[in-house]
């Protein structure tokens, strides 16, 4: 990975800073998006000193919200000509319902809308360095996702239980993953997703009432360590070298849900997606 720019957000935690560590031993140069300054660069400095590689930069970011998703691709193109991988790895799962001061609910935000926008502005920087890769961290609860296009970005009900909120957000990242491959197909950037497994993080500590059974279940989870080999593999491996339109879990490539291969859906969510990040003001209204 020398001479490769990797960007990664959520970096300081979890299975972020894990890739960002098994990155960072193999030599590439790596951009950490986080959202807090103290933990990135903690984040940061741990990486320099476990792996000798100094070229790990910070950006900082609140990706909750779209001008400061935008704010950070525009910093980051300042700086660097080039990008051949984009780890969309930084996610959260709200028990409570809130909405963005975008308008949109945080979980489906987060997990989706930023992925989303990040990765189309900075899809020419992509281009102009294939062959790229992005690899989007989703998760097995897409299965059970559903999505409601005409609601989209706001649907109350998708906060009443976090899960469901959480499930639909990784389903409509792996709609989008495929998507993407699609539109990509000839340009030489390629577009995969994956499943960490179950692994031990903070991710855990937000689930209300279910958190000390979660606290209990961890013992059975795999190590952040473990969770970022299929982000390390997928961003890295000769193995993929041209390889998209692929859902992994861990570092197997398998079948996602029936209705993540549905075209025309994909197809629907990307116009939609395109106008609720597009306008940032009142995303329910260019819906109507
Ligand atoms: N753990 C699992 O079992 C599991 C299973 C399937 C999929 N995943 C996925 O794996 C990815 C990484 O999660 P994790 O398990 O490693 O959890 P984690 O330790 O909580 O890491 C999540 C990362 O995302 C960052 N983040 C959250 N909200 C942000 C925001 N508004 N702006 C910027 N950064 C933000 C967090 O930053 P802060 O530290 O500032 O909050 C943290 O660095 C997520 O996409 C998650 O959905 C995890």
């Amino acid at each position: 990975m020398k001479d490769k720019v990797v960007l990664i957000t959520g970096a300081n935690s979890g299975i972020g800073k894990e890739t960002a560590l098994g990155l960072a031993k193999m030599g590439a140069g790596l951009v950490l998006v986080c959202r807090d300054k103290g933990k990135g660069e903690a984040a940061r400095e741990e990486i320099a000193k476990a792996t000798g590689n100094s070229s790990t930069e910070l950006l900082v970011a609140d990706l909750l919200l779209q001008r400061e998703v935008r704010r950070v691709a525009a910093e980051f193109k300042a700086n660097h000509p080039k990008l051949d991988v984009l780890i969309n790895n930084a996610g959260a799962s709200f028990i409570n319902y809130a909405e963005t001061e975008d308008g949109i609910e945080r979980t489906m935000a987060i997990n989706y809308f930023t992925p989303f926008l990040l990765t189309n502005l900075l899809l020419d920087t992509l281009k102009g360095s294939a062959p790229a890769r992005v690899v989007n961290v989703t998760s097995s609860e897409h299965k059970d996702g559903r999505l409601d296009l005409n609601n989209i970005s706001r649907d109350s009900r998708m906060g009443r239980v976090g899960a469901e909120a959480y499930r639909r957000s990784k389903l409509a990242l792996v709609l989008f993953t495929y998507e993407l491959a699609r539109r990509l197909q000839g340009t030489g950037v390629t577009a995969n997703c994956l499943h960490p497994g179950a692994v031990r993080t903070k991710i855990w500590s937000h689930a209300g009432v279910f958190t000390p059974l979660f606290r209990v279940l961890s013992v059975f989870m795999s190590s952040a360590e473990k969770g970022a080999e299929a982000s390390i593999y997928l961003a890295s491996s000769p193995e993929v070298e041209g390889m998209s339109e692929k859902y992994f879990e861990k570092k197997t490539s398998k079948p996602s849900s029936e209705i993540s291969y549905d075209e025309a859906l994909a197809k629907k969510l990307w116009d939609i997606s395109l106008k609720v990040t597009g306008h940032v003001a009142a995303p329910a209204a260019v819906l109507e």
